[in-house]
């Protein structure tokens, strides 16, 4: 049991205290940015005549070796350690002596651990935001080979207005770019650096908050010492984005696995994305899809989990706030899976065009636009919408589809309707007519392709 805190003890940890406390098994994962951290704080140390030159240089090296160490796997990590902080500074003293013990000054574990997850985070905000990117180009592709794959729009799950998969995808798009606006919100505001902060008030060191900040690339120090070790609301922000992402992750799923089924058939799974049955040879599940579905609820609760955490928490720090790690890295890794996975599912999907214009042209989604046919002939819309909905009970006892009416069969119903209704109600028209910003229309979703392209060029 290696620990930083002994000369005031008389007595040994408990081992079951020990093992309760100690965290190095989970918060090993960011080294890295601790001994970056540390690199940052000696050179600050040195550079204000705190540490000398010396002592300063002969710190970085040994940290940067200890860094190499662990990298090549010649220095395990082991849980003689109480946590990350403890091991870094002890394998520092073993190879470097009285030196090694100088490192800490000025500093608490405090800030330290706060500075590192910091470090962590930030990172793994870019690269979340870098998968977000690459399903963004993926999605666009699919845009722009489908403005003409008509298939039918929901609403309640029902049938409703015929769009085309462009549009239905668009959709998504628009949602996992506003997830990425998120994270580029969170990012501008948690980069600022906490080192310097000490326990909870500062230090009487002339330390150079400015300096370690611009060494580890932050805007600037935080403003408040106590705010700066007991700050987790970027991680409740980071999570609540990823919480989002997930939610949006898992209405698409949920869609596949509709799509996917024998009852609509809309696309195909690759076979590299789905598995088979133990028992029922006939069997191939959209299981990537429902996973991802299912893992947003272990997403959801890390966010849960980490705002009950931190309700009614006093100022300044609290050991409750070492529960923020596994449950942020558990996040993270979920998030960064699903999305990768979720991007190869549907970059080896199969799109079932003809079935789903089939779809479209069975389910009178063409209706509203039979309706406004009407109109545009000076029918009130409200007579129109009930003419219709005597065509859609007549066509439904007829088992057949609102184009499939003779004219002499409209007019008994009718007499308004004339040779063109059937132009105005086919599938191409319904679609291609819908010309505003935002609507179906090959026309208007052709700009916004070329909109989310410019998007993608530049952010
Ligand atoms: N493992 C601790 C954490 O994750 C590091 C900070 C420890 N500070 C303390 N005062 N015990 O929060």
């Amino acid at each position: 049991m290696a620990q930083l805190w002994g000369g005031r003890f008389t007595k040994d940890t408990d081992q079951l205290v020990y093992n309760f406390n100690a965290s190095i098994s989970f918060d090993q994962k960011f080294y890295k940015q601790d001994i970056e951290g540390s690199i940052a704080h000696v050179t600050m140390l040195g550079r204000q005549g705190i540490l000398t030159g010396e002592e300063m240089n002969e710190i970085i090296r040994t940290l940067k070796e200890i860094r190499a160490d662990v990298d090549a796997g010649k220095l395990p990590i082991t849980e003689e350690y109480e946590d990350i902080h403890s091991f870094v500074e002890a394998n520092l003293i073993d190879r470097l002596g009285d030196t090694g013990k100088k490192l800490h000054t000025g500093r608490s574990r405090n800030d330290q651990v706060a500075l590192d997850m910091r470090l962590y985070t930030r990172q793994e905000v870019l690269d979340t935001d870098a998968l977000l990117k690459n399903l963004l180009k993926e999605l666009l592709v699919i845009m722009e080979e489908n403005t003409e794959t008509i298939m039918p729009g929901f609403t309640h799950l029902q049938k409703a207005q015929p769009v085309t998969l462009a549009h239905h995808v668009g959709a998504y798009f628009e949602m996992f770019k506003r997830d990425r606006g998120r994270l580029h919100d969170i990012y501008e505001r948690m980069n600022y650096c906490p080192l310097g902060a000490g326990a909870l008030a500062g230090t009487t060191y002339p330390l150079d908050r400015e300096l370690t900040a611009e060494l580890l690339g932050f805007y600037g120090p935080t403003l408040n010492s106590m705010d700066s070790v007991s700050d987790r609301d970027y991680l409740i922000e980071f999570l609540s984005a990823l919480a989002t992402v997930m939610m949006h992750l898992s209405r698409f799923c949920e869609e596949i696995i509709i799509w996917n089924s024998n009852e609509y058939q809309f696309v195909e799974i690759d076979d590299a994305y789905s598995t088979g049955s133990s028992i029922m040879p006939q069997k191939k599940n959209p299981d990537i899809a429902e996973l991802v579905r299912g893992k947003t609820g272990r997403v959801y609760g890390a966010l849960n989990a980490i705002l009950t955490t931190m309700k009614g928490l006093p100022l300044a720090y609290n050991k409750d706030m070492q529960e923020d790690k596994e449950l942020t890295f558990d996040a993270i890794d979920t998030v960064k899976g699903c999305l990768a996975l979720f991007c190869g599912m549907i970059s080896t999907m199969k799109f079932n065009r003809k079935i789903m214009k089939k779809s479209a042209n069975n389910g009178f989604t063409n209706a509203t636009d039979a309706a406004d046919y009407l109109v545009n002939h000076g029918v009130p819309f409200r007579d129109a919408h009930g003419i219709v909905g005597r065509i859609v009970l007549y066509c439904i006892e007829k088992d057949m589809a609102i184009d499939d009416m003779s004219l002499e069969e409209l007019k008994a119903i009718s007499p308004v309707f004339e040779e063109d209704i059937y132009d105005a109600i086919s599938m191409e028209t319904c679609v291609n007519k819908r010309l505003t910003i935002g609507a179906p229309g090959k026309e208007a979703m052709e700009r916004v392709i070329a909109l989310e392209k410019d998007y993608l060029e530049n952010n």
